[in-house]
């Protein structure tokens, strides 16, 4: 400790990735980390490292051999200050690589502002486990890869504001401790030590205060806003995570699509890319019907096509097993697949598919003399040529065939059609983000597991007016008001125009088994608000982490968070969440059930 100085009256002239050279012959005061130092015939050089670049520096013996000796001292990761002038790297030692890597800093003065142990990661690597990443994130977020994130996401907050500000939205901040409302998720709970036996639910989104503020006249309102769900965790899922949220009043579904679009447009330009806009728009039933999910990636083809009429007639026990009982068989054709997915390729789809509970995959191989698969037999050849026309098939293309119920058909070979793209490198020459509207959701889907109908999106949102006298009857037929973002297949976003009428409220309730009672005591607050000029309203939310992972080219949205939870929604950094000493837990009235 002994050696390490004080920072004194140095003030930084530039950043070490700064200096270029236009600073040849210039002296600089540089401050920042050793990345790395070579000892080369008596002469250190020391890579330096700040958040906007790096650059060598030399410690000569030429100019001092204290000045020297202090360089040969300095190890990775030590926090340095130095005085230096700046020349030409000598001939033949240029760095095309580095953006500084024609010049170099001689030292004049150092001081070692700050040590540093052997650091557990290194810094140069890519594939790190990501454990040790978590653990060490003040680390980790040393490598260029992070601090690039975490600017590009702070220039895209910056951007989104003033897009919405300038456009009449207001920044309006809204609770994190609320009510918990059965608004989808897990709640996490929050005891309250001044209301025993009382809990508040950290918000899973500000849905109801947003509505709230149009009730109140503010007419536009936005929030860069974290959100809170106790659920599952994925790649691109956080138990805390943040919304771009925004709402507006006296709008319908166009209104609030044209601000979605322009803000996806202002950010990206904001990030150096250039988007189309209006996004084209498919329907949920058109999504499910061509891709089987309902976020789909357009980005590619291989579309799922139903033949459950070519299959019925079929003498394939299967199909028809699947057809009686309402099912349904889709297949896609998949070009050159005869070539490209070896047999054993294809056991491993069957595999695959199955993980999603389909029975398994049938293929059927479109070659010059006829068609080759263990199933062919079961076709007429007129039922053959049938499949093929359908299909577009050409000599030498692969069908796989997926039968079983709609949901399973759908779902599994949705996710083999992304798969099958990603491993047959569909995904090189496309274009770099692929924006698409999903509308006309459904507004209720049935829970085999509840045995009742659940809202598809949220509890608020409109029913089309035409469908609505269908809520009693024929809740199925109803579809909603609501509208997502999806982009190259990932949903970055989700909003609907809301009910603002009371009795719609309680009767979109009433459909999914909620009673006056219970509506009233979960969402009393916004019913009564709605008696007193609610004016129509609606909106969307961004899921800001995954647009921030998909636009810096990131697989997880861990890498765009500073400090992100693992999959089990633990902070390796601080070792959330943890145990708590007695003390806290009786104020809170509160005993462990251990
Ligand atoms: P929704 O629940 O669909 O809608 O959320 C909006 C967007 O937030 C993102 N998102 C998540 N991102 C990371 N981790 C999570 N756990 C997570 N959950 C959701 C998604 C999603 O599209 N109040 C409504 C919006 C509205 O109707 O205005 C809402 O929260 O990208």
């Amino acid at each position: 400790m002994d050696k390490l100085e004080s920072l004194g009256d140095w003030k930084r002239t530039h950043y070490c990735g700064e200096v270029s050279s236009k600073e040849i012959g210039e002296d600089v005061l540089l401050m920042g980390w050793v990345r790395r130092s070579r000892d080369h015939g008596g002469v250190v050089f020391v890579d330096l490292w700040d958040r906007i670049g790096i650059i060598q520096i030399v410690f000569s013996p030429q100019v001092s051999s204290e000045i020297h000796s202090k360089g040969a001292s300095l190890k990775s990761e030590f926090v340095i200050a130095i005085k230096g002038n700046v020349r030409p790297r000598p001939q033949g030692t240029e760095n095309a690589s580095m953006p500084t890597g024609k010049i170099e800093v001689v030292v004049n003065e150092v001081k070692i502002l700050n040590e540093s142990e052997t650091p557990p990661l290194e810094l140069d690597v890519d594939n790190l486990g990501e454990e040790i990443r978590l653990k060490y994130r003040y680390i980790d977020l040393r490598r260029d890869k992070m601090q690039k994130n975490l600017f590009l996401r702070h220039k895209v907050t910056q951007a989104a504001r003033k897009f919405l500000a300038d456009k009449g939205f207001l920044e309006i901040e809204t609770p994190f401790l609320a009510r918990s409302t059965p608004e989808g998720s897990r709640d996490y709970l929050i005891p309250s030590r001044l209301n025993p036996y009382s809990f508040y639910a950290l918000t899973q989104s500000p849905q109801l205060f947003k509505q709230l503020l149009m009730v109140g006249g503010v007419d536009k309102y936005f929030q860069l806003v974290r959100c809170f769900r106790d659920e599952d965790l994925r790649k691109d899922r956080q138990p805390e995570f943040t919304q771009i949220d925004m709402e507006m009043s006296f709008v319908e579904k166009e209104d609030v699509m044209e601000i979605g679009e322009g803000l996806m447009k202002h950010i990206f330009e904001t990030a150096g890319y250039k988007i189309k806009t209006p996004f084209p728009i498919i329907t949920y039933d058109n999504a499910i019907s061509r891709y089987g999910v309902d976020k789909p990636d357009i980005r590619f083809g291989l579309e799922l096509k139903d033949i459950t009429d070519i299959a019925k007639q079929t003498n394939l026990k299967i199909f028809h097993q699947v057809i009686d009982k309402g099912g349904i068989v889709k297949a896609i054709n998949v070009p050159n697949g005869g070539e490209k997915l070896s047999l054993k390729v294809r056991n491993d789809l069957i595999e695959y598919i199955k993980g999603f509970g389909a029975g398994g995959l049938a293929w059927i191989e479109v070659k010059a003399d006829s068609c080759h698969s263990p199933i062919v037999k079961y076709f007429k050849e007129e039922v053959l040529k049938k499949l093929k026309d359908v299909l577009g098939t050409k000599l030498g293309d692969l069908i796989l065939i997926v039968a079983d119920n709609k949901q399973i058909t759908n779902t599994a070979l949705g996710s083999l059609r992304v798969k099958l793209a990603e491993d047959l490198g569909y995904l090189k020459d496309v274009p770099q983000f692929s924006f698409v509207w999903v509308i006309d959701f459904p507004l209720l889907q049935y829970s085999l597991e509840e045995k009742r109908w659940e809202f598809a999106h949220h509890p608020f949102t409109s029913p089309l007016e035409e469908d609505i006298k269908y809520l009693e009857k024929e809740p199925e037929k109803v579809k909603s008001k609501a509208y997502d973002v999806v982009l190259n297949g990932t949903e970055i976003s989700s909003g609907s125009i809301r009910i603002h009428n009371r009795a719609l409220q309680e009767k979109v309730f009433k459909t999914v088994g909620i009673s006056k009672e219970e509506a009233n005591e979960k969402f009393g607050f916004l019913l009564e608000a709605f008696k007193y000029g609610a004016p129509p309203h609606g909106g969307l939310a961004f899921g800001f982490d995954r647009l921030m992972a998909i636009m810096s080219g990131e697989a997880s949205i861990r890498d765009v968070i500073a400090f992100p939870k693992t999959q089990k929604g633990i902070c390796l950094t601080t070792k959330a969440p943890s145990s708590v000493n007695d003390a806290q837990l009786k104020e809170l009235h509160i005993k462990l059930d251990r």
